[in-house]
């Protein structure tokens, strides 16, 4: 049964289409992905039904009633749960304050029930599996522990249809397990959600129908079992999408990293050569530490014990002396570490390399127009003008600008964590040819990445850590699904044991 109606859709900012006359509907019981390349108008048509965009024109009709003007109130009344595609999450409040956020328990006298809303918190916590203490401070937690607060606290919500904008970026592979679960669940009880996220093998796990936005408009919906990723990307991209091999071997020079009995939080006893020209990937699930070690080969955390070389030379201290060594890093989770939201486009895109490039005296600007025109080309930057500010950029657009703000910076180290996160699957494919090329110039590049079609896709060698240490170091014809998960998750150990124990049981 339809539970969701949206027709004739349409939104103008300042001179841009963001949508036009988009119709969608989700059922009851479905979990229906919303899909499109970025800025194609997803956000925006999901900020249309929540109420906190205003359509133009359009009608909205959910769980039986109509709505000409839905505010942010009224939609929540109806039974709709956002968690939006930014982390929401207040840091300098506990984690349970976060869930009760303008819905507080009150006692008698006025005052405010804490007992009762930490109690509450707790068994929303253990009925999801969401392992945080009620009481903690939000600024203390992990980027994927705060995005499982904002699904908690959306799904605390006795809703009817709950919205997840790219729920998962932060999240590793057994945490998108964990919460997929929960969905099923769910959506057993009835539930249905609207789920958007670029990540296709997440798509054709979860999901049960699917619609394609292409610039703000209506193109295509269907079963999810009626389909294939090819013919969604097909849909997205507006032509026929060839998912190519790019790989290509190079001849790699001199030692650049060296790292040995490296510790620090979260990882210890790392003992790695990278070579020039080479491209790493770092892969692991959560606790597997392979997103804090490159933290700290940037200085951002600091190290425990053994040492860390970069061309030779040992380096102690923060940030500012990896930079002096010419590494860069893009850090994961965009909001909380790239956005300049004071800043224009432009700004934001050369922030980094006016810091590196100390020597350059002068900002060529008709130089760096160029380039960002180059770029924009590239990797289909959907933006007006460059003077506008960051956040007029949908999520993807904004993470093609700071992938971009790295590009072009003297450094010969480049620490990419979760490069492509939120970036559609054309603009992908850009960025692995972008990282080839640099590769190919004489630049050191390690990524940390989950998505195992980008390791196979660009890298030499990948590093599976399990648990803080190094698992295996696969090469790169040895790299798939199959043995990074294996590597990942320790069953390979597992499958050891169990493999003597029956040797054992035969003996005896
Ligand atoms: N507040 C705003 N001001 C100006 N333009 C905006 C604003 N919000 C969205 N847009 C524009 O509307 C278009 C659609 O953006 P939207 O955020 O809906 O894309 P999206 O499909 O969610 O993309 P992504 O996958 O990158 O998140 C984009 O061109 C974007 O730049
Ligand atoms: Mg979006």
């Amino acid at each position: 049964m339809s539970l969701l109606q949206m027709e004739k859709i349409s939104k103008t900012f300042g001179g841009v289409k963001a949508l036009s006359e988009v119709h969608f509907s989700v059922n009851e019981g479905e979990i229906h992905a919303l899909l499109g390349e970025n800025g194609a108008g997803k956000s925006t048509l999901m900020n249309i039904l929540t109420g906190v965009v205003q359509m133009d024109t359009g009608q909205i009709e959910f769980s039986g009633s109509h709505y000409p003007h839905p505010t942010i109130v009224q939609m929540e009344e109806a039974g709709i749960a956002i968690v939006h595609q930014e982390l929401n999450v207040i840091n300098d409040l506990t984690a349970f304050e976060n869930i009760f956020l303008n819905k507080e328990i009150v006692g008698k006298f006025g005052l405010l029930n804490n007992k009762k809303m930490i109690q509450e918190t707790k068994d929303l916590f253990l009925s999801l599996g969401v392992d945080i203490n009620p009481m903690v401070m939000v600024e203390e937690l992990k980027t994927s522990e705060k995005q499982l607060l904002e699904i908690s606290r959306a799904l605390y919500a006795d809703a009817k249809l709950f919205i997840l904008d790219e729920p998962t970026t932060a999240l590793s592979g057994d945490e998108v397990e964990h919460l997929f679960g929960i969905l099923r669940r769910l959506r057993e009880k009835g539930k249905s959600f609207i789920f958007i996220s670029h990540k296709m093998p997440e798509i054709f796990e979860i999901a049960d129908r699917y619609t394609v936005l292409r610039n703000g408009e209506f193109i295509s919906s269907g079963l999810i079992v009626d389909t294939t990723p090819q013919g969604i990307a097909s849909d997205m991209v507006g032509k026929q999408y060839v998912d190519k091999n790019m790989y290509l071997q190079r001849k790699l020079g001199d030692d650049v990293i060296v790292m040995r009995n490296f510790c620090g939080h979260g990882f210890k006893d790392i003992n790695l050569t990278v070579r020039k020209g080479e491209i790493l990937a770092f892969t692991g699930l959560a606790g597997s530490g392979a997103s804090e070690l490159m933290q700290t080969m940037f200085g951002a955390l600091p190290a425990t014990a053994g040492h860390i070389a970069v061309h030779g030379q040992k380096i102690h201290g923060g940030i500012t002396s990896f930079m002096s060594h010419g590494v860069a890093m893009l850090p994961s989770n965009r909001k909380e570490n790239s956005v300049l939201p004071d800043l224009d486009i432009l700004e934001n895109l050369y922030i980094a390399e006016h810091t590196l490039s100390y020597k350059a005296q002068i900002i060529h600007k008709k130089a760096e127009l160029e380039r960002y025109d180059r770029l924009k080309y590239m990797l289909n930057i959907k933006a007006q003008d460059y003077t506008d500010s960051i956040n007029s950029l949908s999520g993807g657009n904004q993470q093609k600008i700071f992938f971009g703000r790295w590009l072009n910076t003297e450094a010969d180290v480049l620490l990419l964590d979760n490069p492509t996160q939120g970036v559609d699957v054309g603009a992908k494919i850009e960025i692995y040819r972008l990282i080839l090329e640099l590769a190919t110039e004489g630049k050191t590049i390690i990524i940390n990445t989950l998505e195992i079609p980008e390791i196979v896709k660009v890298s030499d060698r990948c590093v599976v850590f399990f648990e803080g240490k190094i698992q295996t170091i696969l090469e790169h014809e040895d790299i798939n699904e199959h043995d990074v998960m294996l590597h990942s998750t320790n069953a390979v150990i597992l499958r050891g044991r169990i493999h003597d124990k029956y040797k054992d049981e035969q003996t005896n």
